[in-house]
């Protein structure tokens, strides 16, 4: 799968505000799955205070974290890549409580993501904490795209909402940082009124419109490039997929944002069992059925993300969540894994042949 435009690795994060949902279970299993396709993978535990990426890769006593790399002086992030018992995955481990996470200024983050980006990897996969703090909502808003994890339970909805209102109004308040009245009218929109109810995305457009109509244009075409992918995990029913539809109803009508679906993974008592094992349930058990159902979502994803990466086309929610409930094999994710293998052969037979060649050169 060849996913990067330029050296850049794409970077994914794993969010959604309720813990204990499956988050850390979907990015260390949809991790594995990408880095079985050969994409060379690094997954980054984010989840300040309750980092537990390094136990499900069964590893009790990580050397050093990102605690460590916090309080470190002029440390790289590079030096803290651990490899796990999966090929061309590697892990950075989180760390217990980092008081000076806390009040990390909005720079720091954008230091940090950018010291992602030089990572020799193809792929990025950050492992967010719970609840939509400001560090959580910014390192979300920083990545090419984000897989929000919920449960169809009500109170896990709510809360991926919640994440995803944050994360959107915190995008627009950056973006209208300078921009004072158009600023005012958005933190307005962002609480209800008296009467309780909540303006809508479309009103709040208006609103803009009427002050300057290049940002609300501006804005309306963020909303709709925001790259967000819905897991509904511990499902136990097909209908549990319907929720999927309310949901993006109320982000598209209060938010703007028109979500991708990625589908289901249900409940399945083998997952705490490789929890337990501490091994991800897609190598404890490669052929069960939430193995399976992960596989269809990475890739379901990694598509959609690594075609709009390249080509620019968005991809109708419809369409996502036709594709999200068939089984049926992706050709177009073969391609470009296949593409990508053989341009991994093709490098490597470029330089041998420039080695060669360059023996052959005589040196002046
Ligand atoms: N599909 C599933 N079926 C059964 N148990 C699950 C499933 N997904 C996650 N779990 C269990 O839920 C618990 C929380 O998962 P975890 O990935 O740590 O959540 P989070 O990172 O969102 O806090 C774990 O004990 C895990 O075994
Ligand atoms: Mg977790």
């Amino acid at each position: 799968m060849d996913i990067q435009q330029d050296k850049t690795p794409l970077m994914l994060s794993i969010g959604g505000g309720k813990g204990g949902v499956g988050k850390s279970m979907v990015s260390s299993n949809i991790a594995v799955q990408y880095a079985k396709e050969g994409l060379k993978v690094v997954l980054i535990d984010l989840d300040i205070g309750a980092a537990n990426l390094h136990t499900i890769f069964g590893i009790r006593q990580p050397p050093k974290g990102l605690g460590e790399y916090f309080t470190t002086a002029k440390s790289q992030l590079e030096d803290y890549l651990l490899d796990t018992s999966v090929e061309n995955l590697q892990l950075i481990p989180g760390s217990g409580f980092v008081p000076e996470l806390a009040n990390m200024r909005h720079f720091q983050k954008v230091k940090i993501i950018n010291q992602m980006k030089t990572i020799d990897a193809d792929l990025i996969l950050l492992d967010l904490g719970a609840g939509s703090s400001m560090n959580i909502v910014d390192f979300f808003s920083m990545t090419n795209a984000g897989v929000i994890v919920t449960t169809p339970e009500p109170t896990a909805i709510i809360n991926s909402y919640e994440f995803l209102k944050n994360v959107t109004f915190r995008i627009l308040f950056r973006i209208l940082k300078n921009e004072p009245k158009l600023l005012r009218i958005v933190k307005e929109s962002a609480v209800p009124r008296k009467d309780k109810s909540a303006p809508t995305i479309e009103e709040t457009l208006a609103c803009l419109e009427k002050e300057n109509s290049f940002f609300s244009e501006n804005i309306r075409d963020v909303l709709n490039d925001l790259d967000f992918y819905m897991i509904f995990n511990q499902a136990r029913k097909p209908s549990d997929a319907e929720l999927f539809k309310k949901l993006n109803e109320i982000c598209k009508r209060y938010l703007g944002l028109d979500l991708n679906v990625s589908g289901l993974i249900y409940y399945n008592d083998e997952v705490p069992s490789s929890v337990l094992k501490m091994t991800p349930i897609s190598l404890s058990s490669p052929d069960s059925i939430t193995t399976k159902m992960l596989r269809n979502h990475a890739l379901t994803i990694m598509n959609s993300v690594a075609d709009k990466y390249h080509k620019g086309i968005v991809v109708p929610f419809e369409q996502q969540y036709e594709r999200a409930l068939s089984w049926a094999h992706n050709d177009f994710v073969d391609n470009l894994l296949t593409q990508k293998r053989i341009s991994k052969e093709v490098e490597k037979s470029n330089k041998a042949y420039t080695s060669k060649y360059n023996e052959r050169v005589p040196s002046f």
